[in-house]
């Protein structure tokens, strides 16, 4: 930790544009914010402030823990014991709590790197079965305060940046009801995926070793020695199967559904509690 109580080290993603912001609140957390964590980005000048967004995994800046706890359960309840038990698992290997985090200060210094930074929005990526280059996210929110004023577009953005910079190629997620908001940032309608929401400890090493290690990473960290591959089992007679019907596409609201039994009013997909979901997946 460093003189500012932030922990020091470790990637952090840093990003944002001139944009316009109203009136804002403080919310949830006032910390200072280091140099070391939080870079630059752009800077909007409101008169003598000017303000600043970053993207930051939870388990990077560990004292805003309380703060992004409290953001959840102002969305969704639950206990705060069970959120922080959710929260502390973030990890690099997955699932990652991902903050986006604004600050401001007087626009003639860079001060505004200094100043106190508040918690904005929260999401959270994990793996999906059986697809390297795919993440599922999740508890995706913006601060009460704060929403309709572009931070849940920039928070979406943002989180896509962040998993493509670690190889990954497509996100999926699930909502009730926010699916016109997913369109709008161009997610079109799925098919259920398995996220992998905690890798437990009786998993083996090899399946630990396929979720936990970013696609891409996999050559470069693994201190295994090499063992010859066996050669592929011999291919069965080929059988040429008939060629599939042509798609069925329809139209929802702008979005391109790619089937005919689902569209952004109606879903076939239901939750555990039986409610309509809407799976949605974006290439990035
Ligand atoms: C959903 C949520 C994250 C959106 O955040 P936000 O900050 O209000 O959204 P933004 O202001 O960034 O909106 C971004 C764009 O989406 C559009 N949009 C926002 N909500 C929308 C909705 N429900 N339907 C259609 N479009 C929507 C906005 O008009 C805006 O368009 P523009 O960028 O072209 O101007 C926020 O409302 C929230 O936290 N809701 C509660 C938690 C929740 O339901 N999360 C989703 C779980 S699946």
């Amino acid at each position: 930790m460093n003189s500012s109580g932030c922990a020091a080290g470790g990637p952090c993603l840093y990003w944002g544009q001139w944009w316009a912001v109203g009136n804002t609140h403080m919310v949830c957390a006032l910390l200072p914010l280091s140099h070391d964590l939080l870079g630059f980005l752009s800077v909007r000048r409101m008169g003598s402030m000017s303000e600043e967004l970053s993207l930051v995994p939870l388990h990077q800046r560990p004292e805003l823990l309380e703060a992004c706890a409290a953001l959840l359960g102002e969305e969704w309840g639950k206990s705060r014991a069970s959120r922080l038990h959710t929260l502390q698992r973030s990890s690099d290997t997955f699932p990652a709590c991902l903050l986006l985090l604004r600050s401001r200060g007087p626009s003639e210094s860079p001060a505004a790197r200094e100043g106190p930074c508040e918690l904005v929005g929260h999401a959270r990526l994990s793996r999906v079965v059986g697809r390297p280059h795919d993440l599922f996210v999740e508890s995706v929110v913006v601060a009460r305060a704060l929403r309709g004023q572009g931070y849940g577009r920039r928070l979406m953005e943002a989180t896509e940046q962040w998993a493509r910079a670690r190889g990954f190629r497509c996100l999926h997620l699930t909502t009730h009801d926010k699916q016109h908001f997913y369109a709008h940032l161009g997610f079109v309608l799925g098919e259920p995926v398995q996220s992998v929401a905690f890798l437990s400890p009786a998993i083996s090493s090899e399946v630990l070793r396929l979720f936990s290690t970013p696609p891409g990473a996999a050559a470069a960290t693994t201190t295994r020695p090499r063992v010859p591959a066996a050669p592929p089992p011999p291919l069965p007679p080929v059988a040429v199967p008939p060629p599939p019907p042509p798609p069925t596409v329809i139209w929802a609201r702008g979005v391109l559904a790619e089937s005919s039994e689902q569209s952004l009013l109606e879903s076939p997909h239901h939750d555990a509690k039986g409610l309509p979901i809407f799976w949605m997946k974006k290439d990035i």
